[in-house]
């Protein structure tokens, strides 16, 4: 894919605010701090277009990147981050659902879960509202620039047999440091265009 243009259009809390030209839509989701802002930006080759940070939680609202003027990237927050006050964590997961269900321009939902870590229960229930919602769902394994050589078939593996993805369910590898997947990933979001 060619990025021409990438611009951040607008956040979101409520279907209303959301865009209204139907533009295809492209969501990320995942645990707080896995790497959905650093996976977008890798992907569009912008530094800081949607905000990374070392501090969990960074993303609170449903921010929208319109791409080449055709379709948009939808930077989702994070859940799981511990040290939000449950009230807080109730309030993000309304305005993720509401976005997930029934959200007619969502083309797919690139789920992402560390390549290091047993996926967890809140990834597993994010993975349920997603299939309940029959939204077309990618798996991607990030941060895999992290794993050794001699663990990495082993793991991704894992990962593959706990999210129940099947033998030949597709799990992408990526990371944001060597750039690897971003290829892979291109190619399933273009197919989908
Ligand atoms: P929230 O917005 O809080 O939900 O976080 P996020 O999922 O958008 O994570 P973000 O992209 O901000 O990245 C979190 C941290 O992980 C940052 O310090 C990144 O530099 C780092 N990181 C992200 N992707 C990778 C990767 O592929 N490899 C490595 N080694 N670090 C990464
Ligand atoms: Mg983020």
């Amino acid at each position: 894919m060619q990025v021409n243009q990438a611009s951040f259009v607008l956040s979101a809390l409520k279907p209303d605010d959301y865009p209204r030209d139907r533009r295809p839509e492209f969501a990320f989701v995942g645990r707080s701090n896995v790497g959905k802002s650093s996976l977008q930006n890798t992907l569009l080759r912008r530094k800081e277009l949607a905000r990374t940070s070392a501090t969990p939680g960074k993303t609170q609202t449903i921010n929208f990147f319109d791409i080449n003027g055709t379709f948009y990237f939808v930077d989702l927050p994070g859940y799981g981050y511990a040290k939000v006050p449950k009230s807080m964590k109730d309030a993000w997961n309304k305005v993720m659902v509401a976005y997930l269900r029934g959200r007619e321009p969502l083309r797919m939902v690139t789920a992402l879960v560390d390549a290091r870590h047993t996926p967890t229960a809140q990834d597993h229930h994010m993975l349920s509202i997603l299939e309940e919602a029959e939204v077309p769902t990618l798996v991607v394994a990030t941060k895999v620039d992290k794993l050794k050589r001699s663990q990495r078939a082993r793991q991704l593996d894992h990962i593959r047999r706990d999210l129940d993805l099947g033998d030949d369910g597709l799990l992408i590898p990526f990371s944001s440091v060597t750039r690897e997947g971003v290829q892979e990933l291109w190619r399933v979001i273009e197919d989908l265009l």
